[in-house]
């Protein structure tokens, strides 16, 4: 069954794939999890709010390369659609093609354009980024957008220098992933156990989670100019509802995955601090380091 962490602090299985581009095993940093199909919308829908201040500054730093709004728009593994939703509504004019493998994540993405009234403005495309995905799209793109889907891929260099070609003269693409910047705060969770929030991260990092990738040079390599990396977080306070909620779902998703690797005792901690979220007595924070990349397919780059 392929594997992906298909949205910030989120491991998740998904059923159906055109093909499994990638095995399980050939996917360093993809890490069996549950698979709570109602929890696991309602962490993805937490986690496009919660990653928006990111999205927006992606956003910011891509307009300000462009000079002006971009007309076409390629989200490169779009899963559920969070780049696309916030590019559709941050230009009106634009029309995004959202590729993605997985058919289970472009009906996703389908469901969500429609609830926000931008279907007309988006069209899928059920298509492997290790194969000749640029035939899809009628003509050069102004914006491509790889949010956590880079490191999916076989050949990044080759889906690089495929979005050379796919781009327009002056086109940017805009690349996130993690940096493996993630703190808990308390470093408690608020149980009085101390270390529990690294040694939580640390159990995880032994799952190979979350992934990081670096691509100022692989961007270069592949003809990209004036490559720009930028620093941000995600951040998640248990002292708003939506990031109580968030945190909850996500370390219950945590602690059955780690059932092996934490001791008992650290287990019954976390018991105590998903509790403490659910009944909104918790005042834990979570900061979750992302990498931006922006890049200019330069005026003499082959097509
Ligand atoms: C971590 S999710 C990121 C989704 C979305 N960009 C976001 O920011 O939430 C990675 C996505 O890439 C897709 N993907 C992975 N390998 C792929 C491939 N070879 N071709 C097309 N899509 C792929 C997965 O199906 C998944 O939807």
């Amino acid at each position: 069954m392929p594997l992906t962490n298909c949205a910030p602090n989120v491991i998740i299985m998904t059923h159906t794939h055109i093909s499994d581009p990638h095995p399980h095993h050939e996917r360093p940093g993809h890490s069996p999890a549950l698979n709570h199909d109602t929890d696991l919308a309602e962490l993805l829908d937490l986690d496009a709010a919660l990653g928006a201040p990111v999205l927006v500054e992606a956003m910011d730093a891509a307009s300000a390369v462009l000079g002006t709004a971009p007309r076409r728009a390629v989200d490169l593994g779009a899963g559920t659609g969070t780049g696309t939703l916030a590019l559709a509504t941050r230009f009106p004019d634009v029309l995004i093609h959202s590729l993605d493998a997985s058919p289970k994540m472009l009906d996703r993405l389908s469901a969500a354009a429609a609830r926000a009234d931008v279907a007309n403005r988006v069209e899928t495309h059920l298509v492997d980024l290790d194969g000749d995905w640029p035939s899809v799209l009628p003509g050069p793109a102004d914006l491509a957008w790889a949010a956590l889907s880079l490191h999916h891929v076989t050949d990044p260099a080759q889906v690089l220098r495929q979005v050379i070609g796919a781009l327009r003269p002056g086109g940017v693409l805009v690349v996130t992933e993690f940096t493996g910047g993630t703190k808990y705060e308390p470093a408690d969770l608020g149980t009085g156990r101390d270390g529990l929030g690294e040694r939580l991260v640390s159990a995880l990092a032994a799952h190979g989670y979350p992934v990081t990738a670096e691509w100022s040079m692989a961007l270069s390599s592949a003809g990209f100019t004036s490559v720009q990396r930028l620093e941000s977080a995600l951040t998640a306070s248990a002292r708003t509802p939506d990031g109580a909620r968030y945190l909850a779902v996500q370390l219950t998703h945590y602690r059955a995955l780690l059932t092996d690797d934490l001791p008992a005792d650290d287990l019954s901690a976390l018991d105590v601090t998903i509790a403490a979220l659910t009944a909104g007595t918790s005042e834990l924070g979570l900061t979750s380091g992302r990498a931006i990349w922006i890049a200019v397919r330069p005026d003499g780059a082959d097509r």
